[in-house]
């Protein structure tokens, strides 16, 4: 079932396994992030979080290779996975066609996983790969991360960001999540995987430029989405679960303060042409009021 959103954002309620066709997504994509389940047998709903490992993979590249022939020539594709899964990761591009420009890694601003026999966990991979070598869209984006310890003068003009992310913080379960984690009235996460909207900020203004389609195939909470139209892109979510598809259609319709993107700005002011890349943003034009999110969500 598809939910027009605003007059540039829509989301599919589907699989997106049979979903990712032209029938369904009439416009070329420019950008997608894939955030998929890590199968890592957590009990869920709506889908199988436990297949065997290469039935897992041949569904991934299944994907990828399905978003490739929807992709434009030299648009990007960012794929999130668990670190150990790299190898698969890589694999998984190389046969659906995609060339491989970055293994990003986002080393979170949280405290790792312990390990007991191995070193404990402190980053996720992000791929970036686009269709063909040459990406059609990439701006070379800078921000100014304090000095590390030991530099006494201050830089004038930022630094270039380089494939490794770590000054962006992961959405944990404690009150580190902050406000922009979606929560019930007793405090409990309402999407468990939700990605900072950090994460996207980034990617997006990266690959793409206002007007581009951006598509999200694993939406979940509709952090893309949300993005998305902030930035003056088009986008196009796909998610299985009912419940998570009313979270996005509340987050999308229903702005919160807390997903306005406009406070980042800042991060990014020693880019070149930063207004241009930046957009307009639709979710919060100045004069709107922001609302708190109205949670109407059906039951789990
Ligand atoms: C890791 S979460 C994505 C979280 C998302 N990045 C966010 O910021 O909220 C994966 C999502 O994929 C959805 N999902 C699982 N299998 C799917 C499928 N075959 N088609 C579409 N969505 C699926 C799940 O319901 C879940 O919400």
């Amino acid at each position: 079932m598809k939910h027009l959103l605003t007059p540039h954002c829509f989301v599919l309620q589907a699989n997106c396994t049979s979903a990712l066709v032209g029938s369904s997504i009439a416009s070329k994509i420019d950008a997608t992030f894939l955030d998929p389940p890590f199968n890592q047998d957590k009990v869920y709903k709506a889908w199988d979080d436990n297949m065997p490992a290469a039935e897992y993979w041949d569904w991934m590249r299944d994907v990828c290779a399905k978003i490739y022939a929807l992709t434009s020539d030299g648009g990007a594709l960012y794929f999130m996975q668990r670190e150990k899964n790299t190898e698969f990761v890589l694999r998984c591009l190389r046969e659906a066609g995609w060339a491989f420009q970055n293994l990003i890694v986002w080393k979170k601003k949280t405290s790792a996983v312990p390990g007991m026999k191995r070193f404990g966990k402190h980053y996720q991979v992000i791929a970036f790969a686009t269709k063909g070598k040459t990406p059609r869209v990439f701006h070379r984006l800078r921000i100014d991360p304090p000095l590390p310890a030991g530099y006494k003068h201050a830089r004038k003009n930022g630094v270039f960001v380089t494939d490794v992310w770590d000054d962006i913080r992961e959405l944990t379960s404690g009150y580190f999540a902050g406000d922009e984690a979606l929560r019930d009235a007793d405090g409990n996460r309402l999407h468990k995987q939700q990605t900072p909207m950090q994460l996207l900020l980034r990617m997006l203004l990266s690959s793409t430029a206002p007007g581009d389609v951006v598509l999200d195939p694993f939406a979940g909470s509709g952090t893309t989405l949300v993005v998305a139209e902030q930035l003056g892109r088009k986008s196009i979510g796909i998610e299985l679960d009912a419940f998570n598809v009313a979270l996005i259609r509340n987050r999308v319709m229903e702005p919160r303060k807390a997903d306005d993107v406009s406070r980042f700005f800042q991060d990014y002011i020693s880019t070149p042409n930063l207004n241009a890349i930046w957009g307009t943003t639709r979710l919060f034009p100045a004069s709107s009021a922001v609302q708190q999110i109205p949670l109407f969500l059906p039951q789990r």
